[in-house]
């Protein structure tokens, strides 16, 4: 499945950049690309990536079959950190959920599409029938770019998390995308 990386993209305005997926190598690099995220994008993540010992985290416990992260780089800088997350056991073993990050200088170019089309892809071929994203429900940009892949917004869960600098609520989108149709 993660032969044909690295892999070479092209976005619409010709910048390319390889995507391949992390290693344990990639620790400084990836940390850097978290500090350097707007404070905007930082509200409501789930972990606190800027935190050194998380990423060192990740690095040494690497596990494709849990956490399958791909990057994007260019010149020795990462620009995306794109995950495929799935349960390896139980009701939900057939269901991924991805989490996407662009840097900022990179935005608005098809950098994010690009990455939930590899997404997408890599989970057809790892038999995921359905891929689900959660995203603050008020960054309406940010649900239109996932349902211009395919996914559909399901539910709205109200008042379930928490911006993690200002202790306010907000609501969360759930997102599916079906693969069952997709062809592997
Ligand atoms: C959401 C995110 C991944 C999108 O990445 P991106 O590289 O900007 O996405 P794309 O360039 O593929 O955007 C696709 C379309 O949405 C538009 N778009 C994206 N963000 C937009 C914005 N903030 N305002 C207006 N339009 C926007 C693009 O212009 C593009 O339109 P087109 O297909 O007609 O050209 C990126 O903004 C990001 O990393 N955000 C912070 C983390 C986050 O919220 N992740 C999602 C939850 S997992």
């Amino acid at each position: 499945m993660l032969e044909e990386y690295p892999k070479e993209v092209t976005l619409k305005d010709g910048f390319s950049c390889t995507l391949r997926p992390m290693v344990c190598d990639d620790q400084e690099a990836l940390y850097r690309f978290f500090v350097s995220l707007p404070e905007e994008d930082r509200r409501y993540l789930r972990d606190d990536p800027t935190d050194r010992r998380l990423v060192q985290k990740w690095c040494r416990e690497l596990n494709y079959n849990k956490v399958l992260p791909i990057l994007a780089e260019h010149e020795g800088s990462i620009l995306a950190n794109a995950t495929l997350h799935r349960q390896t056991f139980g009701w939900g073993k057939h269901v991924g959920e991805i989490r996407i990050t662009i840097a900022a200088e990179v935005r608005q170019r098809g950098l994010g599409s690009q990455m939930v089309e590899e997404l997408s892809d890599l989970a057809v071929r790892g038999d995921l029938d359905k891929l689900c994203a959660r995203i603050v429900a008020s960054q309406s940009e940010v649900i239109k770019v996932f349902e211009k892949n395919g996914f559909t917004q399901v539910a709205i869960l109200k008042n379930f998390v928490k911006d993690v600098y200002l202790g306010e609520y907000q609501d969360i989108a759930v997102l599916v995308k079906d693969l069952s149709q997709t062809e592997g």
